[in-house]
């Protein structure tokens, strides 16, 4: 299986950019995460992928520390002092998803949105997330559906019939510039709804709800409709047509399911810290951890820790 990274640092790729010409799926999102928020609280709770904290007002008021992961220590300093003055309680890791600079058992709430299309060996990685998070603790999985309408649409035109199995499909990199510079392969992947159930059950979370998102991203209604007329029926739509898996993209809400063994109190970023590469306990002093275990040495810069291994 392959662990690779899509490192937006390469090419200084500045992803709030992204989002401006997005406005109704950006919304659409916060909506839904909105709605799953409305009932969940708790302590800690890791946005993984999180970039510059696009969805951070989301969970931001539901849990006491949240922390945003990524592997873009660029985009993580550059958003810091901002980010700092908005969510007073934010924590900022720079690390790799598939190693997590983090203990067992730290977690009440996380989420992945916009992020898996770049993981090729998904299950390597729940592994990892079941790991940091609690017993009983909810992880909200996004993934870009392969089978959605438009797609179906396509490829039947094509007479491509391929698109029902549940393989994970591969977008020509032509097509994809996200995180890397013109013309360079990037990574993005396309997941089954089907394939990405069966990952999380066989994985060991427990799926909850399954709510579909942006199902208006049609160019020629973007042109034809405000945000606000779109939301509005996006909103209807995520409640009934959910059940289907028409949308571009799906959230799965899931608990996690775990032995309840006795679950420490964490007070500070420093209590839930753990080597990255062999999880060993860590040595902080100041701006320098030292893995008791490994030896490994870390380094905090412009307020961020880069716990970055591959
Ligand atoms: C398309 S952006 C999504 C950002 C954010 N979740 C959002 O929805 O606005 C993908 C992010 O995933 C990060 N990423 C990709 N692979 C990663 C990995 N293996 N570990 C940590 N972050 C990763 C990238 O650095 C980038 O910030
Ligand atoms: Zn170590």
């Amino acid at each position: 299986m392959n662990n690779d990274v899509s490192d937006y640092d390469l090419f200084s790729y500045d992803y709030s950019q992204y989002w401006t010409k997005r406005r109704y799926e950006d919304l659409a999102e916060k909506h839904l995460l909105n709605k799953i928020f409305q009932q969940k609280s708790g302590d800690w709770f890791i946005d993984i992928g999180g970039s510059y904290g696009r969805l951070t007002s989301t969970y931001d008021k539901k849990y006491k520390n949240p922390v945003i992961l990524d592997y873009s220590a660029k985009t993580l300093r550059n958003n810091y002092e901002v980010l700092k003055n908005k969510y007073p309680n934010i924590n900022l890791i720079a690390a790799n998803a598939y190693k997590m600079p983090l203990k067992d058992n730290v977690f009440d709430g996380g989420l992945m949105v916009r992020v898996l299309h770049h993981i090729e060996n998904p299950e390597g990685y729940l592994k990892e997330v079941r790991r940091i998070m609690k017993p009983k603790s909810t992880y909200i999985q996004e993934f870009a559906n392969k089978v959605h309408l438009k797609a179906i649409l396509r490829a039947l035109l094509k007479g491509n019939f391929k698109i029902f199995s549940k393989e994970i499909y591969e977008q020509p990199s032509i097509s994809v510039t996200e995180g890397t510079g013109d013309n360079i392969e990037g990574i993005f992947l396309n997941y089954h709804p089907g394939h990405v159930k069966e990952l999380l059950e066989q994985n060991n979370f427990t799926l909850k709800k399954k709510i579909g998102c942006s199902f208006l991203r049609i160019p020629f209604l973007k042109k034809l409709f405000n945000d606000q007329i779109l939301l509005f029926f996006e909103k209807i739509m995520q409640v009934t047509l959910s059940w289907s898996n028409i949308s571009p993209s799906i959230f799965l809400e899931t608990e996690v399911k775990k032995k309840s063994s006795d679950i420490e109190k964490f007070e500070t970023l420093g209590d839930i810290l753990a080597c990255p590469e062999c999880k060993g306990s860590l040595h902080i002093n100041s701006d320098i951890a030292t893995c008791e275990k490994c030896k490994k040495v870390y380094e905090k810069k412009d307020n961020v820790w880069d716990f970055r291994v591959l």
